[in-house]
C-alpha cells in the first residue's frame, strides 16, 4: 500500500509544546518540540485501509547524548516503549521503524515520554 506521511506540525496532529523550525532538515513546515515533561506528547491521527499489522516510520532528532524513551500509545493502549537515542545533533534526523496493530480506519498514535527529559524533536510519522 502507498505510504502516507503525517507531519507532526499539521492538524489533526497534536504537539503539546511548540512547533519549531530552528533545526534544519525537517520535512514540511516544522517539527514538534514537545515540552520536556512526562505529560507532554506528540499525537498523530492515521488512517489504515484494513485492520492488522502496520509499519510506522517515525522521524526524529535528539541532539543530546541521552536516549529519550517514550510510551507508544495506539488507540489509548501503550504497546511498546521505544527509546529514541541521541542522533548526534538536533539537525540529524533519523527514522525509527515501529511495528504495531492498527484498526481499519482512523487510529490515534501518541508518543508520551517516560522521563522528564521529554521527547526528541518529532518530524513526522509515515504509515
Ligand atoms: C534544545 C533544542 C530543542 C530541543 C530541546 C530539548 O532547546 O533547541 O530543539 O527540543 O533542546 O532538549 O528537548
Amino acid at each position: 500500500a502507498a505510504t502516507t506521511r503525517y507531519e507532526a506540525e499539521s492538524s489533526p496532529a497534536v504537539c503539546t509544546g511548540a512547533i519549531e523550525t530552528e533545526w534544519a532538515g525537517y520535512s514540511g513546515s516544522g517539527f514538534c518540540n514537545a515540552t520536556n515533561a512526562t505529560g507532554a506528547y506528540a499525537q498523530f491521527t492515521v488512517n489504515a485501509p484494513a485492520a492488522g499489522t502496520a509499519t510506522l516510520r517515525l522521524r526524529f532528532a535528539n541532539g543530546t547524548t541521552t536516549a529519550r524513551p517514550a510510551a507508544l500509545i495506539v488507540n489509548g493502549t501503550t504497546v511498546q516503549t521505544p527509546s529514541f537515542e541521541g542522533t548526534g545533533a538536533w539537525t540529524t534526523w533519523v527514522t525509527k521503524t515501529l511495528t504495531v496493530q492498527l484498526n481499519a480506519g482512523s487510529n490515534t498514535v501518541r508518543l508520551n515520554p517516560t522521563t522528564s527529559a521529554g521527547l526528541p524533536n518529532v518530524d513526522y510519522l509515515e504509515v
